[in-house]
């Protein structure tokens, strides 16, 4: 057990965090998404700390942040749709799993054996200083215990990881709220995680629908199959009403205790969605959570919900 530190987003503070990457120690901070556990990405000993703070099998690998499209091309190859995605995106939401460059200097752990490597270049004003600060890649996983409930505050992380990590950088609530949306720009690219970027959007920018592996390659993104985002209780879709001791989590019309979004805005609804389940996961009661419409960030939404109830 150690005891996690408290940082404030200053700069002062950012190079103590920053201190503490470089020396394999695990930090906390706020990207645009949720929180990430950060490790220096270069160290098979930091890496392997990150496994075990969350309890993550080690066989599902971390995605690698970096601070430009510049620098990720450093560690993979990037085809066409690759470049272009990252032109467009980046710094953004989105994670791109591309095939390794045999000089990558990245930790083999981080990869957990894969001959791909998953890169993010995020967008919240703090990861890219830090980033800047570190000088080096950084693996980062969601800062939660593997399988529990993303984390978009740094209360959360704490409420997961305290005394597991060396220090949480609080920046506040994460504006997207949804994990970025992951992509293997194979020819066809494929939709590997549903996520804060809309795939239409993605669609609109490559001219071709994304393959949806979900039907295809099991072993595409490792994590997928994995239990995940799960509250202490039981969870059920598209209520209209709460039954017996449930909760309600409504969503525009659908009133509850919490609503996603009570004007019906999907934006809204992803950005609020993890603290919600963390508010009324509190409450140590079933959940039902109202219909989410199929569209948009409604895709990636209904996708942690059915995870977190159980389904795949
Ligand atoms: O928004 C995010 O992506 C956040 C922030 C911190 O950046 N990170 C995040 O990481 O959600 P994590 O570890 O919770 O999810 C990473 C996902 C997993 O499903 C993993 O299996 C997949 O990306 N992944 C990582 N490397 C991969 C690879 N080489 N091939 C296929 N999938 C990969
Ligand atoms: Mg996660």
């Amino acid at each position: 057990m150690e005891s996690t530190e408290l940082l404030a987003a200053t700069d002062q503070c950012l190079a103590k965090a920053a201190d503490y990457i470089r020396a394999g120690q695990l930090v906390a901070f706020p990207t645009e998404t949720v929180y990430g556990l950060g490790a220096d990405a270069t160290s098979d000993d930091a890496v392997a700390r990150v496994f075990e703070a969350k309890a993550r099998p080690t066989f599902n690998p971390l995605i690698v942040h970096v601070a430009s499209l510049d620098e990720a091309e450093n560690f993979a190859h990037f085809n066409q749709a690759a470049r272009m995605l990252g032109k467009v995106f980046w710094p953004g939401p989105l994670t791109l799993v591309l095939p390794i460059r045999s000089d990558a200097r990245v930790s083999k752990l981080a990869l957990a054996g894969a001959d791909t490597i998953a890169l993010r270049v995020p967008r919240a004003p703090i990861a890219q200083k830090l980033l800047l600060a570190v000088g080096r890649p950084i693996a980062a996983p969601s800062a939660n215990p593997s399988g529990k409930i993303s984390p978009t505050s740094a209360a959360h992380v704490l409420r997961g990881l305290a005394g597991r990590i060396a220090a949480i950088v609080d920046g506040g609530a994460c504006p997207v709220g949804l994990e970025s949306t992951v992509i293997s720009t194979g020819v066809p690219p494929a939709l590997l995680r549903q996520g804060g970027l809309a795939q239409a959007e993605i669609e609109r920018v490559l001219g071709v629908p994304l393959a949806l592996p979900d039907d295809a390659d099991g072993a595409a993104s490792p994590g997928r199959d994995l239990s995940h985002y799960a509250p202490d209780a039981a969870l059920r879709m598209n209520a209209t009403e709460a039954r017996n001791n449930e909760v309600l989590l409504g969503f525009g019309a659908i009133d509850g205790t919490e609503n996603l979004s009570p004007d019906g805005d999907l934006t809204q609804a992803a950005a609020n969605l993890f603290r919600l389940l963390h508010v009324l996961n509190g409450l140590g009661r079933p959940i039902a959570v109202a219909p989410v419409p199929e569209e948009g960030l409604g895709l990636a939404i209904n996708d942690r919900l059915r995870r977190a109830s159980g389904q795949r």
